[in-house]
């Protein structure tokens, strides 16, 4: 783990999933003056460390495995806890995610459907619980961004886990908007689901390995070079995420914006 020193009132960002794809450009995008960033996956990037020790945006990396829900949130109390800056605001950016199982709904089994739901759901839902905790001492604006998908609006054959696992995600993200949409000011959260487009990244790769029922579509994607790259997703989450009626539309598509 590094860390630079912060800054006066910085803007806080904890990144999940910021290894690799959407996440790593995301940090990419994030590295502005003014936000103070805490990044987590299981796996280090050392480029984009190097990145982002340059740019002296204050970043802290951190190693966690999100498939495990108690610990994770544990993970984010005391990343919060230690904070010792007051941050003009906090957003928690919910990225982390995986694909597979990608199988017939009669071949599913236990063995992968419950580590896929504890990262694609239980994880983001027991953060966010932590989250709500751990922040409430600033006082300050806080908003959940949660990456949601295409899928957890309409169904995909042979991908039944990961839409259920979204959909879950964007039911979970109005159910906060809904129970925090009488908090005081210094209490209030805004929670958004938002969609990302369809992004050149390792998971897409996969999708393109895998046997279902549209896979075609997909590997017709890359082929036409009609994948959106992770920098310009990126770019446009990131300006969503500053947007100042954030939250007004909380299941949204970043292809609307
Ligand atoms: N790519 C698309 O077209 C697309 C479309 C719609 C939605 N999304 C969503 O966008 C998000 C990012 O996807 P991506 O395409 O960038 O995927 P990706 O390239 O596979 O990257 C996934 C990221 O999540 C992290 N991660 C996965 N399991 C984890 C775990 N157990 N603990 C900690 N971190 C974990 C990975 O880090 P480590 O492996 O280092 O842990 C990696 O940084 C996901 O929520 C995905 O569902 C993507």
């Amino acid at each position: 783990m590094t860390a630079a020193a912060s800054t006066a009132s910085p803007h806080l960002i904890i990144v999940t999933g910021a290894s690799r794809g959407l996440g790593a450009a995301l940090v990419r995008a994030l590295l502005v003056p003014g936000n103070q960033l805490v990044c987590v996956a299981r796996s280090r990037n050392a480029e984009l460390e190097q990145e982002a020790a340059a740019s002296g945006v204050p970043i802290a990396w951190h190693l966690q495995d999100l498939s495990q829900p108690s610990p994770a949130a544990s993970w984010l109390g005391s990343v919060l806890d230690a904070i010792d800056t007051q941050p003009a605001s906090v957003t928690l950016l919910l990225n982390a995610g995986v694909i597979e199982p990608i199988s017939p709904i009669a071949q599913l089994q236990e063995a992968t459907l419950v580590p896929h739901l504890m990262t694609n759901l239980v994880s983001p839902m027991t953060m966010t619980a932590a989250f709500l905790t751990h922040s409430e001492r600033f006082g300050c604006p806080r908003k959940v961004l949660a990456i949601s998908s295409g899928a957890a609006r309409r169904p995909v054959e042979g991908w039944s886990a990961y839409c259920a696992g979204k959909a879950g995600l964007d039911m979970f993200v109005r159910s906060v908007n809904a129970e925090y949409a009488q908090a005081p000011a210094e209490r209030s959260v805004r929670a958004v689901a938002l969609a990302p487009g369809v992004v050149d990244t390792g998971m897409q790769a996969t999708i393109r390995q895998a046997e279902f029922a549209q896979v075609d579509r997909f590997r017709a994607l890359k082929e036409n070079d009609q994948l959106t790259s992770p920098d310009d997703a990126a770019r446009k989450i990131a300006a969503y995420l500053a947007r100042p009626d954030f939250g007004a539309t909380e299941l949204d598509d970043v292809r609307n914006s």
